[in-house]
């Protein structure tokens, strides 16, 4: 939950390796705090959220440092597209509520227990904390190296798919416009209503190609799994509506070939069983004492660019020059993209 820093951490790790040698030696043995620019504080970067799913979302905002919206949480109906600014150095995180019921006063019916079955903040419209379990898209958007750092994270377990479009396109800064976007949105789709067969990858919503000039440049997707796959990826015990099961017990571990439901929420191994080695935390609470476990392994295979535990390999992360806002878009359709371990190939 407390994820943003470590990763931010491990980021500026890679970047140190990557990118600037001399100034970020060493810094992950400090206890980092990312520097968050001062300066900067009226809010006039763009960010949307779209609702591409066949159901009424709820989605909510949490902001961790600088200026987000005036709202925590809103109802966008299938297709809806809405609109705000934040600061330029806002760092927060973007997740989708499902199945929600709230009363006239944006709290749960009778005022007590949840108001979602995934996502639930406390039961309030209006989010104050964060609510599990959720796809989580989180961002910051400014750091002391003009960077904005951005992922998609499974840490918090798993509801809808997600997609992230960077907005560098309709950024007032030149050499952002003219980058390709074929290594700066990442997708995870953990549905299988929203899976894409590879024979028809021309239909992908937000994973598509960029031509600049004569060059198309081609997002990676995985290719790999099937519907069956896909459908069945959250571990049996973890799912939070499993399927009925016949003599349960009786059938072997995991497939039974039970039919899953199309929604198909998961929880982490943290938030079920709330152990240290599940949670990175306590004894386990450095990057060698932390392993992935059945459900981060399970998260990483069907959605290879997104954050599947606390301490996963920093190459989750994205990074692009700061000063472009972005869009979350939830249920889009394709497939998942594998950018990351492109990247790392070339
Ligand atoms: C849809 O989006 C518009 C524009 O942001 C917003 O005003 C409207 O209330 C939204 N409605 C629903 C139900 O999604
Ligand atoms: C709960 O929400 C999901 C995702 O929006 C949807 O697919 C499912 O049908 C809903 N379930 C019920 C019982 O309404
Ligand atoms: C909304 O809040 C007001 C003031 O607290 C209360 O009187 C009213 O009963 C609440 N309405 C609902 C539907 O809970
Ligand atoms: C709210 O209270 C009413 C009356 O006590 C009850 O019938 C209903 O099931 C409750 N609803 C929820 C969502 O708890
Ligand atoms: C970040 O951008 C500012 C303003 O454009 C510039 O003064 C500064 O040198 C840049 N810092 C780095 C690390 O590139
Ligand atoms: C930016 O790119 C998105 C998708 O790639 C496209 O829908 C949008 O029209 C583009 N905007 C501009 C200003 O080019
Ligand atoms: C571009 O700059 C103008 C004026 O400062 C600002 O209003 C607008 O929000 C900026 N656009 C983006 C995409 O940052
Ligand atoms: C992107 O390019 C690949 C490879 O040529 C192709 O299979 C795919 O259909 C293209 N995607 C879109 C959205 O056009
Ligand atoms: C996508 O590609 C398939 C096979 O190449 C083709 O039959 C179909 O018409 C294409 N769809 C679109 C929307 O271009
Ligand atoms: C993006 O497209 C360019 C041009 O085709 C290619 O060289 C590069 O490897 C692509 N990046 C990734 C991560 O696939």
């Amino acid at each position: 939950m407390s994820k943003l820093p470590k990763m931010i951490a491990a980021c500026l790790w890679l970047l140190s390796r990557v990118i600037l040698p001399q100034q970020a030696l060493g810094i992950h043995h400090m206890s980092f705090k990312p520097v968050i620019l001062a300066t900067a504080e009226a809010s006039d970067t763009p960010m949307r959220i779209t609702n591409l799913c066949s159901n009424d979302i709820y989605p909510a905002i949490q902001t961790q440092a600088g200026t987000g919206p005036a709202f925590g949480g809103f109802h966008a109906a299938p297709g809806n597209t809405t609109s705000f600014k934040v600061s330029a150095n806002w760092q927060g995180r973007i997740w989708a509520r499902t199945n929600c019921t709230f009363n006239s006063n944006g709290t749960s019916m009778n005022n007590s227990g949840p108001a979602c079955l995934t996502g639930d903040c406390g039961g309030l419209l209006e989010c104050k904390g964060t609510g599990e379990p959720a796809t989580l898209a989180e961002f910051t958007l400014a750091t002391n190296m003009n960077l904005s750092f951005y992922d998609i994270s499974l840490v918090d377990g798993y509801n809808l798919p997600i997609g992230i479009v960077s907005l560098h396109n309709e950024s007032n800064n030149s050499d952002l416009r003219s980058l390709p976007s074929n290594t700066t949105n990442p997708v995870c789709i953990g549905s299988p209503e929203y899976l894409t067969s590879v024979d028809d990858l021309n239909t992908t919503t937000v994973a598509t190609n960029t031509t600049l000039g004569s060059i198309t440049y081609i997002t990676p997707l995985e290719e790999a799994l099937g519907t069956h796959s896909v459908s069945r990826w959250c571990p049996w015990p973890l799912q939070i509506q499993p399927p009925w099961k016949p003599g349960d017990g009786v059938f072997p571990y995991p497939d039974d070939g039970i039919k899953r439901p199309d929604f198909d929420p998961c929880l982490s191994m943290c938030s079920k069983y709330g152990r240290d080695s599940d949670c990175c935390s306590g004894s386990h609470d450095t990057p060698e004492k932390c392993s992935p476990n059945m459900y981060s392994t399970a998260a990483k295979r069907v959605c290879p660019d997104a954050y599947s535990y606390a301490y996963d390999d920093a190459t989750s992360t994205f990074t692009i020059q700061q000063g472009a806002g972005f869009e979350v878009v939830f249920c889009p359709s394709g497939r998942s993209t594998n950018i990351q371990k492109n990247i790392n190939k070339s």
